[in-house]
């Protein structure tokens, strides 16, 4: 296998009533080794649940209906949709990480930090000695900025904030130094210094161990200061992937130009927030042309009538758009 990951035709199902419904069609992901890779949309296009899938995580009745998701193991290519309960749990957390969006859900009140940090270590590292484990435990709380590291390790969730239990995922996420860390809106609840210095370590992280990251996020801003790769999603499909510097530069479908625009913190300059107009259509309720054309400002007849298939418009810029794709006049 080249890559680390390789999603294909990942489709994504749920039940309304008696009813299936569609929320992701037909995904295809390369994640290169060593490569930081985003993932951005608005809210409901899929992003989440296509990380969830990865780890066998979608919460029922949503689930994988069609589609492989492949992973180059330390111990072979492996088949990820086709593990068992006990094979996936040894590649969660060890070699593929995940920083959920709500830190809140993932922690567990009634222990407390330094017991939740010691069982994600020895639940891969059995014969590891507790004073080794925490050690460890510390030497990953002064990482993340946890300013008074022995003390919050004593600490049950509850006694701590926001911020604080999202730096202890984020811990909890890189303390195995995972070959994938995929993660969902992981600054999102932080202030922006302490969203810089996590992004910064997160950065290091791939460096130093040569972890792959997926950046989930709404924000291209973020996408432009920490990914080389960028997959733009829109209603539950890819509508544009290019490299970082090439997306920037030549933005080739309506959508990601309207969430350039809508991009406030770039070069540090705050503007009036732009919005693009109209809502991402819900799961289901998907129009037969493109998905985006109730909301494009270049839609023509045939956009409304016909779904454009995601197809180069340079060497390795792919596009979902008749007008990008010498199809229609612009
Ligand atoms: N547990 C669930 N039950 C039913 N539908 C769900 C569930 N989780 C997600 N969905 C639906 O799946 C679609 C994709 O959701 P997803 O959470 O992946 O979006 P997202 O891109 O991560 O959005 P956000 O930026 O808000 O996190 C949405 O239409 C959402 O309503
Ligand atoms: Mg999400």
């Amino acid at each position: 296998m080249k890559d680390l990951l390789e999603i294909r035709n990942l489709k994504i199902t749920t039940l309304r009533g008696k009813e299936t419904v569609r929320l992701l069609d037909y995904v295809d992901l390369n994640i290169p080794k060593k490569c930081s890779f985003g993932i951005v949309g608005e809210s409901g296009c899929g992003k989440s649940i296509t990380a969830n899938a990865v780890l066998g995580l979608l919460p029922y009745p949503l689930r994988v209906s069609e589609g492989s998701i492949r992973y180059d193991s330390r111990d072979g290519e492996k088949e990820l949709l086709r593990l068992n309960k006990k094979e996936m749990q040894a590649v969660r957390g060890g070699e593929i990480s995940m920083i959920f969006q709500e830190p809140m859900t993932s922690l567990d009140p009634i222990f407390t930090v330094e017991k939740q940090m010691a069982e994600a270590v020895s639940f891969h590292h059995p014969n590891a000695g507790r004073g080794e484990i925490r050690e460890r435990s510390l030497e990953m709380l002064k990482k993340v900025n946890i300013p008074r590291p022995e003390q919050t390790l004593a600490s049950y969730p509850h006694q701590l904030s926001g911020g604080q239990l999202q730096r202890i995922m984020i811990a909890i996420a890189l303390i195995n130094n995972p070959r994938l860390l995929l993660a969902d809106e992981p600054t999102t609840a932080l202030d922006v210094t302490i969203q810089a210095q996590i992004l910064k370590l997160m950065n290091d992280l791939k460096e130093q161990n040569d972890t792959s990251i997926v950046m989930i996020t709404h924000d291209l801003g973020v996408i432009a200061e920490t990914c080389e790769e960028v997959a733009v999603f829109y209603a539950g499909q890819i509508v544009e992937q290019a490299n970082v510097v090439e997306l920037f530069s030549h933005t080739a479908h309506p959508y990601t130009q309207g969430l350039l625009r809508a991009v406030t913190s770039l070069g540090g300059a705050t503007r009036k927030l732009y919005t693009i107009p109209g809502i991402v259509p819900p799961g289901g309720q998907w129009l037969s042309g493109c998905r985006f054309a109730d909301r494009c400002s270049r839609c023509t007849e045939r956009c409304r009538q016909e779904m454009p298939a995601l197809k180069e418009v340079s060497p390795r810029h792919l596009c979902r758009c008749f007008q990008n794709s010498g199809e229609v006049d612009a």
